[in-house]
């Protein structure tokens, strides 16, 4: 970095498998260059100590930061229906709306190495390139909620002005993708940059709301081809047909649970990044998972997803593309030698081994961070 100062990141291991893989990124970060790491607690650690799963020091702190890396909160300690204790999840919500990051992006790129690891059959990932684009502040996360005698509500609301802004960055995102060297996205008989939008329109308000403005939107980008999608048949396309996918656009709850969908297309859910951005101010890089309580304290979590989600903090959050690109090409030489966490193993019995490709290896946390490193260039 020479005479530039060192950027200033927040470190929030959080809860479970979090430290362990916050802490491989830090060795990653060690690798790449100088920065100032400063690590907070969040989730279930910040109740324990605080009696809340996000203090107002931590949100300051990250507030001031350039980027905040997270690694999951949440845990079975801390799992309760009692709505009058506090849940580690609450840290995270809190984040996002405390620093107003209303779009979170989830990119979706199957790695060539990693064909035998999908529960899907290989050709019909081939091809796979997409985009899960989802509104993080907003709808029924955030909406009115309570109980009251025998009954309980949650309230799902949008605004004109919430849908428009999300939508601008899918269609941003979606021109943004176009690569001459990439098969476009073949849904819609689209040619050029894809954007799907998903809403049950069929059955609700904010959908038809969604669905209104994100035409109109579209008007001011006419090089892309926009196509609205019920999220019942989306979940279904997703697994039958993921290729027809460029970029997909969807409100807070249906985005959560297509991007998990989404993530078995890579093989794992340990391998989806995220980035959540807002306006202004520092982002929130993140894995798509967990905390994964049942593999806590193993040693065998995949780092993977971290890893790619310290590429997206590179790119989106401090101005580093180059670094993202070389995190990603370490993250695919270390596939491509072989090195699999348990969670990326071959579907043993369903199809034959490939002779074009190397044996695989498993291997733990601290093995597959080692190989990342080497494999930096
Ligand atoms: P999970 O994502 O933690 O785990 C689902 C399954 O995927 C588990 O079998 C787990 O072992 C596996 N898995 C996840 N990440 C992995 C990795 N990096 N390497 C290997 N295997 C991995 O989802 P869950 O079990 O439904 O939730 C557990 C807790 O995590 C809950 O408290 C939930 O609220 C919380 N959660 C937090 C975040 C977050 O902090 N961003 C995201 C999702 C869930
Ligand atoms: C995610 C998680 C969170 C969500 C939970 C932990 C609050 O599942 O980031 O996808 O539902 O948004
Ligand atoms: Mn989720």
């Amino acid at each position: 970095m020479g005479a530039e100062t060192a950027a200033r990141i927040v470190a929030l291991p959080g809860d479970g498998i979090g430290p362990e893989i916050i802490a491989a990124a830090r060795e990653l970060l060690d690798a790449i260059g100088s920065f100032e790491v400063t690590e907070q607690i969040v989730g279930g650690a910040s109740i324990d100590e605080h009696g809340t799963a996000l203090t107002d020091e931590v949100l300051d702190a990250c507030r001031a930061a350039d980027a905040v890396l997270l690694g999951a909160v949440g845990g079975p300690k801390w799992e309760t229906t009692d709505p009058d204790k506090p849940r580690p999840e609450q840290g995270l919500l809190g984040l996002r709306s405390g620093l107003e990051l209303y779009a979170n992006l989830r990119p979706v790129r199957p790695s060539p190495s990693l064909g035998a690891a999908s529960p899907l059959r290989p050709e019909v990932i081939s091809g796979t390139d997409l985009l899960v684009v989802r509104e993080l502040t907003g709808g029924i996360y955030f909406g009115d909620s309570g109980r009251s005698g025998d009954r309980a509500h949650d309230t799902c609301e949008y605004s004109v002005a919430e849908i428009d802004r999300i939508a601008r960055t899918a269609f941003d995102a979606a021109r943004r993708r176009v690569d001459p060297d990439r098969p476009a996205a073949h849904g819609a008989d689209s040619q050029g940059p894809l954007v799907t939008s998903v809403d049950k329109a069929n059955v609700m308000e904010t959908s038809r709301l969604w669905r209104e403005v994100v035409t109109g939107v579209a008007s001011d980008y006419a090089d892309v081809t926009l196509e609205h999608m019920l999220a019942d048949n989306t979940a279904m396309q997703l697994v039958a047909n993921p290729a027809r996918f460029d970029v997909l656009v969807a409100d807070n709850l249906f985005g959560d649970i297509l991007s998990d969908e989404s993530a078995m297309l890579t093989g794992s859910l340990g391998m989806l990044p995220s980035a959540s951005l807002g306006d202004a101010g520092p982002g929130l890089f993140e894995p798509v998972h967990g905390s994964a309580p049942d593999i806590a304290g193993t040693g065998v979590a995949n780092p993977l997803a971290m890893f790619l989600s310290v590429a997206l903090m590179f790119r989106h959050g401090l101005g580093r593309p180059e670094d993202g690109d070389r995190v990603e090409a370490a993250v695919e030489a270390a596939l491509e030698r072989g090195l699999r966490t348990p969670d990326l193993a071959a579907d043993e019995g369903q199809r034959p081994p490939r002779s074009d490709l190397p044996a695989e290896v498993e291997v733990g946390t601290a093995e597959m961070t080692t190989a990342v490193i080497e494999a930096l260039n």
